[in-house]
């Protein structure tokens, strides 16, 4: 059998990493980078080109080069994040015969699984290179925020890929799992990771190797991508007021702009002012423009001040104060930004915790958690208790919403609660199944439905339907539903 290894699945970098002697180690490519860019360009030959090499075509190929495709896993085409993507990537994003999205590259046509699925091969070969063994099983991470159908794909994602995924772990709690590793702390914790796509914050209590979630909460759709959307609209209004020219009409242009505001971004964490220059950003023009650390932190205000919401709803369903809170961790790269660190330490009225890689720090407690997960005698021990971030129910009389399982329950967890028949002799009733937390069941996400059918015929409210959710330790939901006076019973995938 092979080693298993960790993997962040990044929206913009994806990152390996293995526990050797006892010590979990990043695992760098055969060049020394210890980041895989998330990134994949495919040839009319159906070749594809993944990592580094890969987004540098983001600019030269930019309709056949995919990025940010982790915003896309498991969502439907015409999903509001669907939408918005279609605007702003170089790519072009197609229906399914599902529902979900395609990607279309050139002639080729791949599903974000099918792209994803190419990063991780890459992945495990960069693992198999430097442990100089093969790799069949991972733990690969997702954000905490991640619906059934998000964690489904990934899943999916890792056995085209040749990957046994023997945990989806989320990535908040493979933070803590990485800050506590080999510290015997009782502490409460938060975590706030904002990486290039997604938003999780997790509030966690650790004692004596145990890491109970307290609550968790989060944004699948707000990450670095979005204060790079920021300047690029401020930089392309600009060029529009001068010239008369909408460069966002251009993707090519779009792709060279959003190059260019990435890089202007992470400058001004460094720096007060910076120039942003594309040359012959159309045959008459260069773009040219100073922008200081001031105007970008008030193009992106609002989404700082979403991820502190955000922060403080969390806290609120862990019943706990700021006060309470005894050390915050800062994870993904987008906290290099200082506002947002400014922003947490005005908060929590206390410095952020120093001594965590931001980007790095994920892969690594994914690895300790694969290692721990084996049988060997020197496998690190701790007990992990996540929760569902969601409340998950089904739709009743009224429009309403019935949750069945209430969002922060512990995972794997099951719930089952009996419903009657509303007329006499039903036949058969249809299940649908959402999450939110409205009452209303259309203002929450619909996950998938079933219909029971070959009820006993009786008077209304007389047969009853059982029905159970489970939800695994990947944080997948199985929905099931039984007549208990014939013990007939159905299955449902929850599908789109
Ligand atoms: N110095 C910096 N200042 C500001 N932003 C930065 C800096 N360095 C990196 N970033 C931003 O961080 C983001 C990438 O972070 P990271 O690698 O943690 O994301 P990821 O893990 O791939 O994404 P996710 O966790 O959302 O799936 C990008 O948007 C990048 O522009
Ligand atoms: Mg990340």
């Amino acid at each position: 059998m092979g080693r298993s290894i960790g993997i962040d699945l990044g929206t913009t970098n994806t990152v390996v990493a293995v526990l050797h002697e006892g010590r979990p180690q990043v695992v760098e490519d055969d060049k020394g980078y210890r980041v895989l860019p998330s990134v994949v360009s495919v040839d009319d030959f159906g070749t594809a080109t993944v990592g580094h090499a890969a987004r540098n075509k983001i600019l030269t190929d930019p309709d056949r080069t995919v990025y940010a495709f982790k915003r896309l896993m498991g969502r439907r085409f015409d999903s509001e994040q669907a939408v918005e993507a279609r605007k702003r990537v170089g790519y072009e994003i197609r229906p399914a015969a599902d529902g979900l999205c395609t990607l279309r590259l050139g002639n080729q046509v791949l599903t974000p699984v099918e792209v994803s699925a190419l990063v991780l091969q890459t992945a495990k070969e960069m693992a198999e290179r430097a442990l100089g063994e093969p790799v069949d099983e991972a733990v690969i991470t997702v954000p905490a925020y991640f619906n059934h159908q998000q964690r489904a794909a990934t899943f999916e994602a890792a056995r085209v890929a040749g990957l046994r995924c023997e945990r989806l772990l989320n990535e908040p709690t493979a933070a803590a799992l990485a800050y506590g590793f080999r510290r015997d702390s009782d502490r409460t914790i938060v975590v706030y990771d904002l990486g290039g796509g997604t938003f999780d914050v997790s509030v966690l209590h650790l004692s004596g190797g145990v890491y109970e979630i307290l609550a968790t909460k989060g944004d699948t759709y707000l990450g670095g991508e979005d204060f790079d959307y920021r300047l690029v609209d401020y930089l392309a209004d600009h060029f529009q007021t001068q010239t008369g020219v909408d460069l966002r009409e251009d993707r090519t242009a779009l792709q060279r702009i959003k190059d260019a505001a990435e890089r202007a971004k992470c400058e001004l964490s460094f720096t007060d002012r910076t120039t942003v220059l594309v040359p012959r950003i159309t045959p008459q023009h260069n773009l040219e423009l100073a922008v200081t650390r001031l105007t970008l932190e008030s193009l992106v205000e609002d989404l700082v001040d979403r991820t502190l919401d955000v922060t403080r709803r969390a806290l609120s369903d862990a019943g706990l104060q700021l006060s309470d809170i005894d050390d915050v961790i800062l994870v993904g790269g987008q906290t290099r930004m200082p506002r947002v660190r400014e922003a947490i330490s005005g908060l929590f009225g206390r410095e952020p915790s120093r001594g965590v890689h931001p980007e790095e720090v994920v892969a690594i407690g994914a690895a300790v958690h694969a290692a721990s997960l084996t049988d060997r005698d020197d496998a690190p021990q701790h007990v992990l208790i996540d929760v569902t971030p969601f409340d998950l129910g089904i739709d009743v009389i009224g429009g309403l919403f019935q949750p069945i399982i209430p969002r922060n329950t512990h995972v794997p967890t099951s719930e089952t609660r009996a419903f009657a028949t509303s007329q006499d002799d039903q036949e058969a009733v249809r299940v649908t199944v959402r999450q939110g937390d409205s009452r209303f069941a259309d203002e929450n996400e619909f996950l998938g439905e079933f219909i029971m059918s070959g009820l006993t015929p009786a008077p209304r409210m007389q047969t009853k339907v059982e029905v159970t959710f489970r939800i695994d330790s990947n944080g997948m939901l199985h929905v099931s539903a039984m007549e208990p006076g014939t013990g007939e019973s159905r299955r449902i995938t929850i599908r789109n």
